[in-house]
């Protein structure tokens, strides 16, 4: 396992190259995966449910759940809520966005879904969102338009727009007068496509409506700042990309909004303006919050440009390779600014499953298969950890199945 001392080192010696540069520097990866306890039994490439944590980030979260269990109802009382906002600063600093503006939340679904099931719905409002949007989100809003009458227009989304005007011409047309909340995708999740979101806010706004970012696959995966999308709530999980210990999200509520919102669970009485309105959740794993300091300087220390250029190398060290075979079916987009680590691809004829399977059992790759709003193939995702000899694993296989 690397130290973090050792892993200072080893940034330092390339500090001098641009991002590009090391996104295909072998050597400094292959010391970062040294950090990751890998199963020998076959290659993840399923980093999109959860990007488990790397050796030294594990251990510290272990010394925190030792030291809360050592020092139990004493930290409860004293520190707990004093350390949790010191994490949502560090996390907004992160962000980019003001302290009083973010929170931390157990996953995406709690953020998201305490916006749409908060909003002060009356009958006959309207939503938009996207087939491609995540089950959990759809199904909140399905329970909204039997609650309360809501009515739901539902997009999809093509997995190669030609423009971003393509997309955003798509949510544009949904938009009516009754139209209260636009939900939107950062990244889809089936197919890793990131969507111009900056110009479906603007579009958006013009039209009078709020947006809603589904960020569950963004933070800690690519750079970006949440006010930079001009979005007026948004949600993220900080056990993807940025590989917290499970159970730990953000949600984001520009200032002026915050008051629209009924919380999930009701806290005491406090100014409609403050975000720690919105943030009872009860007793919860403490220790999991404490853990986000770590995960953040590790991610810092890698570099958040390093990161991104490496998993966007990662995808087109394989994509490149087998877009042009006629058998094979990438349903993410080639332009580089639409896609990162995530891409998706099927085998003309065979079933998503089927072709997870083959994967899984004849050549030890694990991925995830997606068989459902226009995507049919199995979802590939890589990490910081996968080497180009993993991918051409995957490249071989694709290649033997046509
Ligand atoms: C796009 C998207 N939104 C929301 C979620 C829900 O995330 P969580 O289960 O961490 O709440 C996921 C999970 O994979 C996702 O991919």
């Amino acid at each position: 396992m690397g130290s973090l001392f050792s892993l200072e080192g080893l940034v330092k010696s390339v500090s001098g190259f641009s991002p590009a540069d090391v996104s295909g520097n072998e050597d400094f990866w292959a010391a970062i995966r040294k950090g990751y306890r890998l199963k020998p039994d076959y290659i993840n490439l399923e980093n999109g449910y959860y990007c488990f944590l790397p050796q030294q980030t594990l251990e510290s979260f272990i010394k925190h759940v030792r030291e809360v269990n050592y020092q139990g109802s004493y930290y409860m009382r004293t520190v707990q809520f004093e350390n949790k906002k010191m994490m949502a600063a560090k996390l907004a600093a992160l962000a980019g966005c003001s302290t009083d503006e973010l929170i931390i939340t157990r996953n995406t679904t709690e953020s998201l879904d305490m916006i749409i099931g908060g909003l002060d719905w009356k009958p006959g409002d309207e939503a938009v969102m996207a087939e491609q949007d995540y089950p959990a989100m759809l199904d909140m809003f399905r329970q909204v338009a039997k609650r309360y009458g809501v009515v739901n227009k539902i997009v999809s989304i093509p997995n190669h727009p030609q423009s971003d005007d393509d997309i955003v011409d798509l949510y544009a047309g949904a938009i009516t007068e009754r139209t209260k909340l636009l939900m939107v995708c950062h990244m889809i999740n089936i197919t890793g496509h990131i969507l111009p979101v900056r110009k479906i806010c603007d579009m958006a706004h013009s039209r009078g409506v709020q947006v809603m970012v589904d960020g569950a696959h963004t933070f800690g995966h690519f750079r970006f700042s949440i006010p930079e999308t001009n979005c007026d709530y948004y949600g993220s999980s900080l056990h993807k990309w940025l590989s917290v210990p499970l159970g730990a999200g953000i949600l984001y509520v520009k200032k002026e909004n915050i008051g629209k919102i009924w919380p999930l669970l009701a806290e005491a009485e406090r100014k409609p303006d403050d975000i720690s309105r919105l943030n009872h959740i009860g007793t919860h794993p403490v220790h999991t919050d404490l853990a986000i300091s770590d995960a953040i300087d590790f991610y810092n220390m890698i570099g958040a440009d390093r990161k991104e250029a490496r998993l966007r190398y990662l995808q087109h060290y394989w994509t490149d390779k087998v877009r042009s075979m006629p058998h094979v079916i990438l349903n993410t987009p080639a332009d580089p600014v639409r896609s990162c680590a995530i891409a998706n691809v099927g085998i003309k004829g065979m079933k998503p499953a089927d072709l997870g399977d083959t994967l899984f059992k004849k050549y030890s790759i694990y991925t995830v298969p997606i068989d459902g709003a226009g995507v049919h193939g199995c979802r590939i995702t890589p990490n910081v950890y996968t080497t180009p000899e993993d991918l051409d694993v995957l490249v071989k296989a694709l290649a033997e199945l046509g």
